[in-house]
């Protein structure tokens, strides 16, 4: 349901980058009991990519995909007015990695900050974004979902390192003449319950950093697969009905759903309780694994050249925390505009 104003915000263009290496899961073997059917039938996933080099980091794959959207657009970046950089795995603690961003990109009038929501981050700062633009008070925003996960997976607990890869991927938000477009609603929720079962037990304030928290191997990530998987299918299910309802649209009226990817079976509950069909959801699981922030703008990069002004379009996504909720958009522009430029 729209709020009374005059000034829509949609997005305008998508850049995107994952890294070269691929770690297959035959490599995975190695590392871990695991096995490659097992990955496959348990979560869909077939191979991740994993920024290998130990000079790069986060902010390296959210410039890569910035880039491509000022290439797209032959944009300037002086005119870009805010960096939303959407990461649970910042450059460093203590500094600011999309204010750093701002400035290697020469977005010299912007203004870059962190958000941060776990697997939400992306649709909770593209909401952000289109408020802002809403408010007119801003013109040209860019949303990074990204995150640079294989640097906090601990390869020897079998638990986590099959399911995570590395990726960043960007959105451009511009206001929008036609107000039935852009992003029209979003639905969100979070419970501080699910801390207990995704995290990473120290470096935080909680638990800072000691020989002891590094012996005990308390910096990597931590999750309870089996409860949060419940939970996640739940979360997903429902506020993907709730944007529907709210904005009087039924399961035929949606041209793509846009699940966060943390693991098919999730998705497959998730479109089966929703009505979708497969062929409307999109995904990238099984060749980027789970990217966290960058999940679902990885999947809008990657299917944009399909997507058609007027396509209704609903994120939905459900993360650590806990955070989940749906975004719901109507896509601005023939994605294919964009083909070979
Ligand atoms: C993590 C996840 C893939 C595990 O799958 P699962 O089907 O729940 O598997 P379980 O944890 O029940 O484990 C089943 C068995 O496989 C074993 N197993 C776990 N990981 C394994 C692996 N990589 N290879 C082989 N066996 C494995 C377990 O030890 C267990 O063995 P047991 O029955 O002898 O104890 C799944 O729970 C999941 O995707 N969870 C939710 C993730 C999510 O939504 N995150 C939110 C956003 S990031």
């Amino acid at each position: 349901m729209k709020p009374n104003h005059t000034i829509n915000a949609a997005i305008t263009c998508m850049g995107g980058f994952v890294p070269e290496y691929r770690l297959t899961n035959q490599e995975l073997e190695g590392y871990v009991q695991t096995s490659d059917e097992w990955i496959r039938t348990r979560t869909g996933i077939g191979e991740r990519r994993i920024l290998k080099d130990e000079t790069k980091a986060t902010s390296d794959l959210a410039i890569a995909a910035i880039n491509e959207i000022l290439r797209k657009k032959n944009l300037d970046p002086k005119e870009i007015d805010c960096v939303i950089c959407s990461t649970m795995t910042p450059d460093m603690q203590l500094t600011v990695t999309g204010a750093y961003i701002a400035w290697k990109i020469g977005a010299d009038n912007a203004w870059g900050y962190d958000f941060t929501a776990a697997c939400c981050g992306f649709i909770y700062g593209l909401t952000t974004a289109a408020t802002y633009i809403e408010s007119g008070r801003f013109k040209k925003i860019i949303v990074v979902g990204v995150d640079n996960m294989s640097r906090f997976v601990d390869y020897t607990d079998r638990n986590t390192c099959i399911l995570f890869g590395d990726g960043g991927a960007a959105a451009l938000v511009e206001p929008c003449d036609d107000t039935s477009l852009g992003v029209l609603d979003s639905v969100f929720h979070s419970n501080g319950f699910g801390r207990q079962l995704m995290n990473q037990k120290a470096g935080g304030s909680l638990k800072p950093a000691s020989h002891a928290t590094v012996d005990a191997r308390e910096h990597y990530a931590f999750m309870d697969g089996k409860a949060v998987f419940k939970y996640a299918v739940e979360g997903m299910a429902s506020s993907s009905l709730e944007v529907m309802k709210k904005n009087n649209l039924t399961v035929n009226d949606i041209a793509w759903i846009v699940p966060h990817q943390a693991n098919l079976r999730i998705i497959e509950v998730v479109a089966k309780e929703v009505g979708v069909p497969m062929e409307k959801v999109m995904l990238n699981i099984e060749k980027f694994g789970n990217t966290i922030a960058a999940t679902i703008p990885l999947c809008l990069w990657e299917y944009e050249p399909r997507l058609k002004k007027g396509d209704y379009i609903i994120l939905v996504s459900f993360g650590g925390g806990f955070t989940w909720g749906a975004t719901l958009l109507k896509w601005g522009y023939d994605g294919s505009d964009f083909i070979g430029k």
